[in-house]
């Protein structure tokens, strides 16, 4: 079964035909972040805009790089939601305009069961598993049980990793994507030159990251005003933290999939969302599951399922092809609602 899938939760125009939810058979990623940097952050008006020119164009480039028509084609994907409603609604409707045209299946996905998916892409992952989803605006403990029956174990009550991450990377000044310039930056640094206190929640697989995010912001004002003016300084300062913040970010994201693995008897992990692009987070987490005698099994997406993409939209809507409709989530920012 061959599905074209179209993502624009956020500033990715993407379309990928995609068979049988495991074969990527062509994904197009037309990135607007080049767009968006001159305002530090993605404006929801601007990219619902450059969506609409974009589109046609993927579509397009997706048929030619699969060498197929819209005929050959067995059911319409398109993300309803969460995201920015203006950019949902473009590639929501223009999936479901196409299904009407060609007369075959539309199915709405979630953005979140789409990154979950990711992890089917030319992949033999089955359920049941364990996901840790981390992106920009959701960080998720999810227990897969089957294809199509997913439970949140765990979820921040704050700030989503990724925004922790696009938060200080606006403080050190980092360029607009925030997250991808300092997991760059945080490589060159020394990652034990600062430690940072761990939030306690009350249930202990959810997480909390704006404690940290404040802790991180005075410790680099106070590491400011304790050195010259000199550019190097600053500029060793500026890596030491980004280094220290993103290991205390990988210490906390094992620590709770172990201890949530463990709980639920879960061998199998995988990792989803914008943040698994993370090297910091795929490297500590293959290190640890890859030690003698480990009864982990891990899954990570390659790089370019990471962050938001179609293909995974097509491998979402081909194992779970519950076929929701416009109004049901456009405008939602829920996921599923917690058991
Ligand atoms: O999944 P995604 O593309 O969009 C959402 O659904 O939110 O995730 C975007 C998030 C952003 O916060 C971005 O800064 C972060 O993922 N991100 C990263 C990296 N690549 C993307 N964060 C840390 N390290 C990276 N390498
Ligand atoms: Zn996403």
């Amino acid at each position: 079964m061959k599905i074209l899938a179209l993502e624009t939760s956020c500033d990715e125009t993407s379309a990928a035909i995609v068979e049988d939810g495991r074969f990527v058979l062509a994904n197009v990623i037309d990135s607007q972040a080049s767009v968006h940097q001159a305002f530090g952050g993605v404006v929801p008006e601007v990219a619902a805009r450059q969506h609409i020119e974009r589109m046609n164009p993927c579509l397009d480039q997706v048929l030619n790089q699969a060498g197929m028509t819209l005929g050959q084609i067995d059911a319409f994907a398109g993300t309803l939601g969460p995201g920015l409603v203006g950019s949902l609604l473009v590639g929501a409707n223009t999936a479901k305009t196409l299904s009407m045209l060609e007369n075959k299946p539309f199915i709405g996905v979630n953005h979140l069961y789409g990154h979950v998916a990711s992890n089917y892409l030319e992949s033999d992952l089955k359920p049941p598993f364990l996901c840790l989803l981390v992106s920009g605006g959701h960080t998720q403990l999810i227990h897969v049980k089957t294809f199509s029956e997913m439970t949140i174990v765990g979820q921040t009550l704050d700030d989503a990793v990724g925004e922790a991450y696009d938060k200080i990377a606006r403080l050190l000044e980092l360029p607009y994507p925030g997250g991808p310039n300092l997991d760059e930056l945080a490589q060159s640094g020394e990652d034990t030159a600062y430690s940072f206190t761990k939030a306690v929640v009350e249930k202990p697989f959810d997480f909390s990251f704006s404690g940290l995010k404040t802790a991180v912001m005075r410790r680099y004002e106070k590491a400011l005003s304790e050195i010259s003016t000199d550019s190097q300084e600053i500029q060793r300062v500026r890596r030491n933290i980004a280094a220290s913040f993103q290991r205390t970010v990988v210490e906390i994201l094992l620590q709770k999939t172990l201890l949530c693995a463990k709980s639920l008897d879960l061998y199998t992990w995988a990792i989803a969302g914008g943040v698994s692009a993370n090297s910091a987070i795929r490297k500590r987490f293959q290190a640890f599951v890859n030690q003698p005698d480990s009864p982990y099994r891990l899954y990570i997406p390659p790089l370019l399922y990471c962050t938001d993409n179609a293909a995974m939209i097509g491998a979402s809507a081909y194992f779970n092809p519950i076929s929701r409709d416009l109004g049901d989530e456009v405008f939602s920012r829920v996921f599923q609602p917690r058991p």
